[in-house]
């Protein structure tokens, strides 16, 4: 290791005198400074590397500058002149993160700085992307630190089983990226993905399944089959194949963070192992049964298996969306709760929590849960990963705990990225490149002291709906690079318009590594009318709701105003703009126009999408009035509705020519029920 002064001479430049122009750059995340000068170094056939760092680091720094297209060989004695330089120091007056580095370019020679391997690390992912295509570097210095320390990506394995290449695929472009915490769901009713010795079950029988897709599997019984079956889909890693997935992510830089389910969706161990559900039958419960010793023996045992081969000190029990219903009726988790003095279902919940906390605690690990663990009582060194919402990561940190943020409205990938009708079936919603940049987990209400405990952010890709390797990579990217570089860059340094033309030519270079990404040079964007204000006869009228008709109190898009806002809704149903009608009744509202005037046309707009329970209307009436009492019928339409897997968007309309004042649009449910969800009322 090496002090900051008195090193080398090629280190000195004064910042002071660069210009400050980052957007002729195309590095992503946008490092923290940059000030370039005219002129390149190019390296050549005689540049040399010469590393100062920690052994360890040592080793992993020489593999990475081998791998890369710096192609520099290790210099045998410290070079004077045309080297690459990567130091460790001790202290530098401008890094306070042990993952900063200074950059340094000049005529003759580059060095890199940094108080750990990490860093230098990334000053070399920062050079790669710097570098042309003849090998030059631009000249001038770059100091760079990461705005959060936890930057991760999370890949669902149970939907969808990815095996250990794909992973490592991904670890690549991450690191890339300077993303350094890979979350893997390893198990979910879907499928148990990784060996346990103690109980081969459950890779036996739960790793296994009747349906390749995961939607044909749910909506067809939710089978599990014995390995090796004819037409049995699934797979796991071995213990090996995970040591092998660590150990490449180490060499990135990575932390593998293990996820195990638990106290729910566990369909899949309670198939295996039955008795440790509350029923002790299998295909009953998703929970496992809090009431049962074996169950703690049980999680214990797992645990201490995947503690030995994931040296993350964090481990993510999951926690998330227990149905508890079992418990209130099954006599061990009633006497649990008597003998613990647990007053409801989500106690028992935060009982085991807490009990599995102690446990790994105990072995040197922090226990990581979806925001649900604080339902009944966080345990007192509980991280929380929020992701309904930024609140429960916001409640955590006002208790100090540290909290990663992975809001589904910014950080689930499995969303449509484009126009629906131009996608491949996704999750739902609409979650495109601009809206994931826009992220930003700190708001100003949070205090100096709080945001001390806002560790992170993450990308999550649940793969309900993504079967294949090619189809994750077309959902991750470009979105993780915009993830990237929100957790990493300030959001003083941040602009869209410059991040879009460096995501564009990161999709192209994706492409030329054999990554499948998102064309985004096609991209469609959002629904015409959703981004710019239409004008008609409607727009800030007065909307009456008929008795009975009553928007959901989930979905107002802002309440009596919505539907004559002047904004369309998007291509989603979540966006705020569309409202929701959930009752019986269906849609039935009333535009007072404020006087009578000719008017042509009246329409609205409606959306489907069954998955959720979104269905068109089956009947539209469409009436006007002068008096707001009596009204004449101007059109009547009969919609016949068909479920399918589409995402579909229908206006219903009347053209024609009255005079009127009131205008009385009404939509009726399908026999399917579920929701209406309309947006604009136009009328002209
Ligand atoms: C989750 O999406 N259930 C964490």
């Amino acid at each position: 290791m090496r002090k900051v002064l008195g090193v080398s001479l090629l280190l000195i430049v004064a910042l002071t005198s660069c210009v400050h122009h980052t957007e002729v750059l195309s590095v992503i995340p946008v490092p923290l400074e940059v000030g370039l000068q005219r002129g390149v170094f190019a390296l050549d056939e005689q540049t040399q590397l010469w590393v100062d760092a920690p052994e360890a680091d040592k080793d992993l720094l020489v593999g990475c500058v081998d791998s890369s297209p710096l192609k520099v060989a290790v210099a045998s004695e410290r070079p004077t002149r045309n080297a690459l330089f990567l130091e460790v120091v001790d202290a530098h007056p401008q890094l306070n993160s042990p993952e900063g580095y200074v950059l340094t370019i000049q005529k003759d020679g580059v060095v890199a700085q940094a108080l750990s391997g990490a860093g230098l690390f990334y000053a070399l992912q920062t050079l790669v992307q710097l570098m042309d295509e003849e090998c030059n570097l631009p000249l001038g210095t770059i100091v760079d630190c990461p705005r959060f320390a936890y930057r991760g990506v999370m890949i669902d394995v149970s939907r969808h089983f990815f095996g250990v290449d794909f992973v490592k695929k991904q670890i690549d472009a991450m690191a890339y990226y300077k993303l350094n915490h890979l979350h893997l769901h390893l198990t979910d009713a879907a499928g148990w993905r990784l060996e346990i010795k103690r109980y081969p079950r459950l890779t036996e029988l739960a790793a296994w399944r009747t349906d390749t897709l995961w939607k044909d599997w749910w909506n067809g019984g939710r089978q599990y089959m014995e390995r090796g079956t004819e037409g049995a889909y699934g797979g796991y890693y071995t213990q090996d194949q995970i040591r092998e997935i660590v150990e490449y992510a180490r060499e990135h830089y990575i932390t593998v963070v293990p996820e195990i389910e638990m106290p729910s969706h566990s369909e899949e161990v309670l198939v295996a192992y039955p008795e440790l559900s509350c029923s002790h039958e299998p295909y009953k419960e998703s929970d496992f049964c809090v009431g049962n010793e074996q169950v703690f023996e049980f999680l214990e045992n797992v645990l201490t298996e995947v503690m030995e081969l994931f040296p993350s000190p964090y481990i993510h029990i999951g926690g998330d969306e227990a149905s508890k219903q079992s418990w209130k009726s099954c006599p061990r988790c009633q006497a649990r709760m008597e003998a613990e003095g647990l007053a409801d279902v989500d106690e028992l919940q935060s009982y085991l929590i807490h009990r599995i906390e102690a446990f790994l605690n105990a072995h040197g690990r922090t226990l990581l849960g979806w925001d649900e663990i604080l339902d009944g009582g966080l345990p007192p060194n509980a991280m929380v990963m929020s992701w309904r919402g930024t609140e429960g990561g916001l409640k955590a940190m006002a208790m100090g705990h540290r909290a990663i943020m992975t809001p589904g409205e910014y950080c689930y990938l499995d969303a449509y990225q484009d126009a629906p009708h131009t996608q491949p079936e996704a999750f739902g919603g609409y979650l495109p490149l601009q809206k994931v940049y826009a992220f930003d987990p700190l708001s100003d209400t949070i205090s100096e002291a709080q945001r001390t405990l806002l560790y992170g952010l993450q990308g999550n890709l649940f793969a309900e709906y993504i079967p294949t390797e090619e189809h994750m990579e077309y959902m991750a990217y470009p979105r993780i690079l915009a993830l990237a570089e929100v957790a990493w860059s300030l959001p003083a340094n941040k602009d869209y318009d410059d991040f879009r033309r460096r995501a564009m030519k990161a999709v192209d270079e994706l492409r030329g590594k054999g990554y499948h990404p998102f064309d985004l040079r096609n991209e469609v964007g959002n629904r015409p009318g959703a981004d710019k204000p239409l004008t008609h006869l409607g727009v800030g009228k007065i909307v009456a709701y008929v008795d009975g008709s009553a928007y959901y109190s989930g979905y107002t898009a802002g309440g009596d105003t919505a539907l004559v806002d002047g904004l369309r809704g998007g291509w989603t149903y979540g966006d705020k703009r569309w409202q929701g009608f959930l009752g019986r009744k269906g849609v039935d509202v009333i535009i007072d126009l404020e006087y009578s005037q000719p008017v042509t046309s009246v329409s609205a707009d409606f959306m489907q999408i069954c998955g959720p329970g979104v269905f068109m209307p089956a009947q539209i009436i469409i009436s006007s009035s002068l008096d707001g009492e009596h009204f004449t019928e101007l059109k009547r339409i009969d919609n016949e509705v068909v479920r399918d897997d589409s995402v579909t968007f229908t206006t219903f309309g009347w053209d024609g020519s009255v005079e009127t004042r009131y205008i009385r649009y009404q939509a009726v449910r399908s026999d399917f029920g579920g929701f209406l969800f309309v947006d604009e009322v136009v009328v002209e």
